[in-house]
């Protein structure tokens, strides 16, 4: 989608937000798959309800992109605008054992800075790629850490109530690889409350995980990482490579032969190799197991 009308790029203007025309998602994503659409860049929180305003006036539809490393897009000319928060200068802001962090902040790198800074428990989330943002909607985690854990407050763009709110902790529910935000609240900063320890103890615990993802996860191809949430009890990976599926693929979208829960972009995938590989997998574990995988990945197919 490409935003034409003088009088909507001259309000996009006066709300300093950026525009980019014809930008590829296949270049913003981690999966490198993805059509064209125009993407604009928010410098300033409080000019959000008056661009989805403006947008919905248009009937512009819109996503909000985060780090796009949990993201799977169609291909072509997308039929959204896609909206992104432009990185702050400042990310993180630490006050005793509290750190303040814009959600345009690099999630690895801000675990990093709260290290230097004495402030841990974090460590497992280290090597999960993406933002702050994205990983808070979602509550990203890995080796038993979980972000929602640590989180005291949140400011957040409510989608519904149009306007920007900051909730408490305790008024947002954190569950495995979910949260009780709307799909289209958008997320702006967070609190989080950290445990001190010192910098090397932090240190340790960040090249162990970092071992364990490099032993079992393939690290250094295109990939979103896990697509499917692990059934309760249960893991995906584990069911997947059961059925000897490692290497299977439709394409260049192909089932990683490092970790069977991750779907890697071998060459040139298209969206919809990689679409028709997630439901011919999903079909045979729901064949072989009665179960019936739900996607982690995001998929925006509309
Ligand atoms: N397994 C296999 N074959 C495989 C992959 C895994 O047999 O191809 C077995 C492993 O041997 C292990 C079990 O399945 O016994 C679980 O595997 P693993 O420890 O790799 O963890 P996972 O449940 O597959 C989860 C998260 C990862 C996170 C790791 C580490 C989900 C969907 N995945 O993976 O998160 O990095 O634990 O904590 O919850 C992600 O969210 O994108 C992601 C990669």
């Amino acid at each position: 989608m490409r935003i034409e009308d003088p009088n909507i790029l001259a309000e996009l203007a006066g709300l300093q937000i950026e525009r980019q025309a014809d930008v590829s998602l296949a270049e913003l994503t981690y999966l490198g798959i993805g059509g064209t659409t125009d993407l604009l860049r928010i410098r300033k929180h409080e000019s959000i309800p008056a661009l989805l305003e403006l947008l919905d006036r248009h009937a512009v539809t819109h996503e909000f992109l985060g780090g796009g490393s949990n993201l799977l897009v169609i291909d072509g000319d997308l039929p959204f605008v896609v909206v992104q928060l432009a990185k702050p200068e400042n990310e993180v802001v630490i006050e005793g054992n509290f750190a303040q962090v814009d959600a345009a902040a690099d999630l690895g790198r801000m675990v990093t800075y709260c290290a230097k800074n004495n402030l841990g428990g974090m460590e497992g989330l280290i090597g999960v790629p993406g933002t702050v943002g994205g990983a808070l909607r979602m509550n990203a985690g890995a080796y038993g850490t979980q972000i929602g854990s640590y989180v005291r407050e949140v400011k957040v763009y409510r989608a519904k109530e149009r306007r920007i709110e900051t909730l408490r902790g305790d008024q947002i529910s954190f569950e495995y690889r979910h949260t009780s935000f709307a799909p289209d609240d958008m997320m702006l900063e967070v609190k989080l409350e950290l445990p001190s320890k010192t910098y090397p103890e932090i240190l340790k615990g960040i090249r162990l995980c970092n071992e364990k993802r490099r032993a079992s996860q393939p690290l250094g191809q295109k990939s979103a990482g896990c697509i499917f949430k692990n059934p309760p009890g249960g893991s995906a990976g584990r069911m997947i490579d059961e059925l000897g599926l490692k290497g299977f693929h439709v394409g260049d979208a192909r089932v990683s032969d490092r970790h069977a829960n991750f779907f890697v972009n071998a060459g040139q995938a298209s969206a919809a190799d990689m679409l028709a590989l997630i439901g011919n997998v999903r079909e045979r574990v729901q064949q072989a197991y009665g179960v019936n995988l739900e996607n982690e990945v995001v998929v925006w197919n509309a």
